[in-house]
């Protein structure tokens, strides 16, 4: 997406807050606790929020283009047909995005709502500030009647800080929920209802289970793009803990696991290592080779089990969709 010119846009930088409640020391002790503790478990694993820096983000918007990483297709194409349902719906005031990136699908729901005439206001949350800025500038220069309302946060510590409460779409797309453990599901969509009120709406995008055959290609392209931003989160811990881990000694592997109906992302060592982590207090890490270390799962679901977890936390399905395939599922719910 190109950076906006704000130059010749009135008022941009009036229209654009960035409310940052990632306290950069907080979040490095954050990050260097739960990534010391996964290094500990066997098999290890690391945060995800690894792979998130500028050249991880751009590698990301890459894998999203790719000819076997079907998602955000399947996805944008629910989007292209339901966001008016979804704007007449709702006629929401304010659209919440989760997890935003760049903000690329939400402009169809931006652009419905803004047909229905009811949008103010666009609040993109996400860990990573620069594509969060990035991104809040493109929306205020595409839509000259919205204020962005930015947060730069954790969504499994900050939901409290979401401007809900007006009649609100809580989104949470690209199937990332799908990135969090059952019990970090919990505990997310248990917080996301506490954030709603009564009049407010979740939006949820889900992948769908399907051939094993389609999800390994999906995670492993030809192109090697999602191996190298699988990598990647390699030299952003050297870099970020201080680490020596050689990147040409673990190769990308993806892994499906039909007990989590979910694939896992691995990082497999090449050859048997030590790798220490001097931000870590000289945490070694002892590799054989072979073993691996768990960069990322990504749960595939039913939509009956989207409905029984939104259940769970207090929420009732309102409508849902699912693209022409049946790939993708798009669920909207709000309060029980
Ligand atoms: N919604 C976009 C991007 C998905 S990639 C899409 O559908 O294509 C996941 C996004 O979530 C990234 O932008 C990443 O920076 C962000 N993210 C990852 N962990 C996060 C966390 N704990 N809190 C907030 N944002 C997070
Ligand atoms: N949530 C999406 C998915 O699981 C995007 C994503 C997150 C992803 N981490 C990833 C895609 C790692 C490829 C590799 O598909």
């Amino acid at each position: 997406m190109p950076e906006p010119d704000g130059a010749d846009i009135p008022d941009l930088d009036d229209r654009v807050t960035v409310r940052v409640h990632l306290d950069p020391a907080d979040w490095s002790t954050h990050l260097a606790e739960e990534t010391a503790r996964g290094l500990r478990d066997r098999p290890p694993w690391i945060p995800p929020v690894w792979f998130y820096d500028e050249a991880g983000s751009k590698l990301f918007d890459h894998i999203t283009r790719l000819p076997e990483y079907y998602p955000t297709e399947a996805e944008r194409s629910i989007l292209r047909d339901r966001a008016g349902d979804i704007a007449r719906l709702t006629s929401s005031p304010t659209l919440i995005e989760l997890g935003s990136g760049t903000s690329d699908k939400t402009m169809l729901l931006l652009d419905a709502l803004e047909s229905v005439g009811t949008l103010r206001t666009v609040a993109p949350f996400d860990v990573s500030e620069e594509v969060l800025r990035s991104a809040s500038r493109t929306i205020a220069a595409t839509y000259p009647d919205v204020t962005v309302d930015a947060v730069v946060g954790d969504f499994h510590r900050h939901l409290g800080h979401v401007p809900t409460g007006d009649g609100a779409v809580l989104a949470f797309l690209g199937s990332t929920i799908g990135n969090l453990d059952p019990d970090q599901r919990g505990g997310f969509l248990a917080a996301a209802a506490a954030t709603l009120a009564d009049d407010d709406w979740f939006l949820l995008g889900t992948d769908l289970v399907k051939p094993v055959d389609r999800l390994l290609a999906a995670y492993d392209d030809a192109a090697g793009v999602t191996a190298e931003f699988n990598l990647n989160a390699l030299s952003v811990v050297n870099r970020e803990l201080g680490a020596d881990f050689d990147r040409t000694r673990f190769r990308h592997r993806a892994h499906w696991d039909d007990d989590g109906e979910r694939i896992e992302m691995h990082l497999v060592a090449d050859g048997d290592q030590t790798v220490t982590l001097s931000a870590l207090d000289d945490l070694v890490v002892d590799l054989r080779d072979g073993d691996h270390i768990r960069t990322e799962i990504s749960t595939k679901f039913t939509p009956e089990g989207v409905a029984a977890e939104l259940a769970d936390a207090g929420l009732e399905v309102v409508e849902r969709w699912t693209d022409a395939d049946g790939d993708f599922l798009l669920t909207l719910a709000r309060r029980a």
